[in-house]
């Protein structure tokens, strides 16, 4: 079956509460238009309830009326919502004075309506730097227990079916740390091995990329893969997971056996992780590009509830797919 599909099919079963930021944003809104219409999820849209109608209206968007509409500048439960920051926030200096001028930003209120439980997760970026959606989730949202830090992984669909799981694979972190330590890596590792089975529906098997498998070259930067590999082991002891491998050891049997005897996942990984942001986001982009494969992501993995960033560049599809992948995130 179609993974987006299986996707969308799931976030119906569960209708989440997703919020959406950038409610004046034209692809957004015709985003939340097809989400209503599919019955992917409910939606709330913030911005100027004014302005969103009349856009709406303009581009014919009939289900936007069945969305809930926010105006950040009058939510009914502002001062909830800053009493909150303020409680959340007070040793890094907040004022009340500071957290009521932030609260009108719809990044920090749809951050705040999450942490409160009134929403379930939050899609944004069709319009604002990942820096600007992320920084508010960081905050006030913050990791999932026994997670310091938060990633993004890419499910992968090639063309060449002969890698991953019928050509299913997925790579991280390719969107947010960009110099994790070899505990973060590994808290890399076992968040991607999570989504992997919610999202891409796949019992994981974790390859931990370096230049270098099983001792061929040694450096500070293949001790970090290795230590990674083995706190990850215990963090997650049933976890397939091996380590350090190069690529091509990783996904290519003949090499992987070759290379890396004995191991159970040299050539039969569905799942990499790249030992810093540079070599995972270089990555999916030449497989992408070169190889025509379909990047779904980033899915943002480690937070306490999902919050996912758009690429400025979306499409209403992306913007359909991530709210999707968002609910499932929701649903555990
Ligand atoms: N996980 C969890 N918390 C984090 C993380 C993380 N990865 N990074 C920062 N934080 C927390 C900090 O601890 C801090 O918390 P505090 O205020 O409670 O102390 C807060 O977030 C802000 O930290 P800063 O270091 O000030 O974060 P900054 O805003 O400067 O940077 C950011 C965070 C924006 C994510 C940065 O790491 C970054 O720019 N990453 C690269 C993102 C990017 O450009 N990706 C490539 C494009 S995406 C694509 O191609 C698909």
């Amino acid at each position: 079956m179609d993974l987006l599909y299986q996707i969308k099919e799931n976030a119906k079963s569960h209708n989440k509460h997703i919020v959406l930021p950038e409610g004046t944003e034209e692809r957004t809104l015709r985003a939340a238009n097809q989400v209503i219409a599919e019955g992917i999820a409910q939606i709330s849209l913030l911005g100027n309830p004014d302005e969103i109608k009349q856009m709406a209206q303009k581009l014919g968007l009939e289900n936007i009326e069945k969305t809930q509409i926010i105006d950040p500048l009058n939510h009914p439960k502002k001062d909830e919502y800053i009493d909150l920051m303020v409680e959340i926030r007070k040793k890094k200096g907040l004022t009340k004075e500071d957290a009521s001028k932030l609260i009108e930003d719809p990044l920090y209120l749809g951050v705040l309506m999450i942490k409160n439980g009134d929403a379930d997760g939050e899609v944004a970026g069709a319009r604002n730097a990942t820096g600007d959606v992320l920084r508010p989730a960081f905050q006030y949202v913050k990791t999932a227990p026994g997670i310091s830090v938060v990633s993004g992984a890419f499910l992968m669909i090639l063309p060449k079916k002969e890698f991953g799981n019928d050509g299913l694979m997925v790579f991280a972190d390719c969107a947010v740390h960009p110099n994790p330590t070899d505990k973060e890596l590994a808290e890399i590792a076992v968040a991607t091995a999570k989504t992997t089975k919610a999202i891409a529906k796949m019992e994981p098997r974790v390859a931990m990329l370096s230049f270098s498998t099983k001792g061929s070259a040694k450096h500070e930067m293949v001790d970090k893969v290795v230590n990674a590999t083995k706190m990850a082991k215990e963090m997650m002891p049933d976890l397939q997971i091996d380590g350090e491998l190069q690529a091509d050891a990783a996904i290519i049997d003949a090499i992987g056996k070759k290379k890396a005897p004995g191991s159970p996942i040299a050539g039969k990984a569905n799942v990499l992780v790249f030992p810093t942001l540079e070599t995972g986001n270089i990555a999916y982009k030449l497989v992408q590009r070169m190889a025509d494969a379909e990047a779904i992501g980033p899915v943002l993995q480690g937070m306490a509830a999902p919050i996912n960033d758009l690429s400025r560049g979306c499409s209403v599809s992306d913007i359909v797919n991530l709210i999707a992948i968002t609910a499932n995130q929701a649903a555990g």
